[in-house]
C-alpha cells in the first residue's frame, strides 16, 4: 500500500522512519516534508490544509492511507473531507471527525465534554466579551494563580497562569478583545492544580483502544524549567512515576470514560487522543485533550512500539483494534532536541548543519531542516531531535547528548538537563 504523511516535523519524520520498516508500505510520501524525510520518502509540495491538492496527491500516487500529523487539518475537517468525497471513502485516513478534533480546537467543548462524561478535570467557568464583568467576579472567588486558557488554537501560546488577581483580571478583558484573535472570543478561567505533568497516548477506532507509551515533555526553552514555553525541548517515555496504580487509575477514570463519551456522542474518531494530564497527590486529571500525536513526545513513543505500525493504523482504520496486541519495548526512550538560536522568539534559517553523519547509536529525526544546494541547512525553530534507547532513561540521554556533540551548526541550542526532575519526582511519589 502506498502511504501519505501529512506534516513536517520531528513527528511526521518519526512516522515515516517507522512506516518506512512495514512491510505493508510500498511507496512513502511525506508533505511537504522535511530533509529528514525526504531521505526515506518522497516530499511533495502541498500544504497540509490545502484539502484539494491533498485528494489530487492521493489519487495521482495511488495513496491507501493518510496519516494526518498536525492538528490544523483534523480541526478544519480533513476526515470530513475523505468521508464524503466519493473518490476518497475508501482511503484510510488515521484522524478523528472535525466534531471528534474540537476536543483539542475548543477548550470549553473539551471541558463540557469531560463534565459530561465525569472524567476528572479542574473546575471551571468560561466567558466571552458580553460576560467580562462575571469573568472578573469569577476570578474572585479563586485562589492564585489564576489559569486563563484561550478558547481555540493559538499556537501553544493560549494559556496564561498569572500569580495576580489584578493582572488576571487585566489579562482577562485583553483576551476578550481579542488578544489571539478568534481564539480568545472565549476564555476558559479554571483552577490551579499544583500536582506533576505526565502525558498518555492513546490510539482508539471510536469503539477499541489501546493505550500506548506514556512521556513527559519539556516546554520551556531555559534549563530548570525556565522562560518562554516552546514546542517542546525534548522528552522521555516511560514516565518513571507512571506506575500501575496510577496507570489503573488513568485507564478506569480518563481513558475508558474517554472512549465511551466519544461512542455514546456517536463521533467518529479514528486515531490518536494525546491527553495531558497532572497528577495532584495520587490522583490524576486532564489537563488538556490533544487529537494527534505530540511533537517530541512521539520522538519517544514510536520507536518503543514493536508491532508494525502500518498494521496497527489499518486495524484502526477498519474498527478492529480488539483483534490487534500491541508490543512494547521496555526499554526507556529519550529525545532532545536541538533549535536555533533565538528560538522560540526571532531566529535565522538557511545555517549550515553538521554531523548528522556522525551519529551513533541514536537516530535523528528531523524538525526544520531542508537541503539547499546540496547542503544540510536550518529551516525552523526546532531543528533535529536525536532520540536514543536503552535500558533506563539515564543510560538512553547519555547517548542523545554524546551524539548531540557532534552536531553543529551556526547559534545551535539544546538544554542539556532533559529528565533533570525526574528522580526528585520518583522519590516524592515513592517514599
Ligand atoms: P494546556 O495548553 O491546556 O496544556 O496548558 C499549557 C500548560 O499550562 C500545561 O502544560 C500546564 O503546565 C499548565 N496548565 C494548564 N492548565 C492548568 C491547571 N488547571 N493547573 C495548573 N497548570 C495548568
Ligand atoms: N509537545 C506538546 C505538543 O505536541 O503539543
Amino acid at each position: 500500500m502506498n502511504i501519505l504523511i501529512l506534516g513536517s516535523g520531528g513527528r511526521e519524520h518519526t512516522f515515516a522512519h517507522q512506516i518506512a520498516q512495514s512491510e505493508h508500505c510500498s511507496k512513502l510520501f511525506v508533505a511537504p516534508g522535511n530533509a529528514g524525510t525526504a531521505a526515506i520518502a518522497t516530499n511533495l509540495p502541498v500544504a497540509v490544509n490545502d484539502f484539494e491538492a491533498i485528494q489530487a496527491t492521493v489519487i495521482a500516487h495511488q495513496i491507501g492511507m493518510v496519516v494526518v500529523g498536525p492538528e490544523d487539518p483534523l480541526v478544519h475537517g480533513i476526515a470530513d473531507y475523505f468521508a464524503e468525497e466519493e473518490a476518497l471513502q475508501d482511503v484510510m485516513l488515521i484522524g478523528p471527525s472535525k466534531r471528534g478534533a474540537l476536543l483539542e480546537g475548543s477548550k470549553e467543548r473539551a471541558k463540557e465534554f469531560m463534565l459530561q462524561h465525569n472524567i476528572p478535570t479542574a473546575a471551571y467557568a468560561s466567558f466571552t466579551s458580553e460576560s467580562v464583568a462575571a469573568g472578573k467576579e469569577f476570578l474572585e472567588t479563586l485562589q492564585a494563580p489564576y489559569v486563563l486558557k484561550a478558547d481555540g488554537l493559538a499556537a501553544g501560546k493560549g494559556v496564561l497562569i498569572i500569580q495576580d488577581l489584578e493582572e488576571a483580571k487585566a489579562e482577562l478583558e485583553e483576551m476578550l478583545s481579542g488578544k489571539f484573535g478568534d481564539a480568545s472570543a472565549t476564555v476558559v478561567i479554571e483552577e490551579f492544580l499544583d500536582g506533576i505533568e505526565l502525558s498518555v497516548f492513546v490510539l482508539t477506532d471510536g469503539q477499541h483502544y489501546k493505550i500506548l507509551p506514556t512521556a513527559k515533555d519539556y516546554k520551556r526553552i531555559g534549563e530548570g524549567d525556565k522562560g518562554l514555553n516552546t514546542g517542546g525541548m525534548g522528552a522521555i517515555s516511560p514516565v518513571p512515576f507512571a506506575d500501575e496504580t496510577l496507570m489503573k487509575k488513568i485507564e478506569e477514570r480518563i481513558v475508558k470514560p474517554t472512549v465511551n463519551g466519544l461512542k455514546e456522542e456517536k463521533i467518529d474518531y479514528k486515531g490518536f487522543v494525546f491527553i495531558g494530564l497532572i497528577k495532584v497527590g495520587d490522583e490524576p486529571f486532564v489537563i488538556e485533550y490533544n487529537v494527534r500525536m505530540g511533537d517530541p513526545e512521539t520522538e519517544v513513543v514510536l520507536p518503543r512500539i514493536k508491532t508494525d505500525l502500518v498494521s496497527l493504523l489499518k486495524a484502526t482504520f477498519q474498527q478492529k483494534l480488539d483483534a490487534i496486541s500491541v508490543e512494547i519495548d521496555e526499554r526507556a526512550a529519550t529525545t532532545v532536541m536541538v533549535v536555533s538560536g533565538g528560538y522560540p522568539e526571532a531566529y535565522e534559517k538557511g545555517k549550515e548543519i553538521t554531523g548528522t553523519d556522525t551519529i551513533e547509536d541514536s537516530i535523528v529525526f528531523h524538525a526544520g531542516t531542508s537541503v539547499k544546494e546540496n547542503k544540510l541547512v536550518t529551516n525552523g525553530g526546532r531543528v533535529i531531535a536525536v532520540t536514543s534507547l536503552d535500558e533506563d532513561y539515564k543510560k538512553a540521554l547519555k547517548k542523545s547528548y554524546q551524539n548531540i556533540e557532534k552536531l553543529n551548526f551556526d547559534k545551535m541550542y539544546f538544554r542539556k538537563d532533559i529528565g533533570f526532575d525526574l528522580e526528585f519526582l520518583f522519590q516524592k511519589t515513592t517514599c
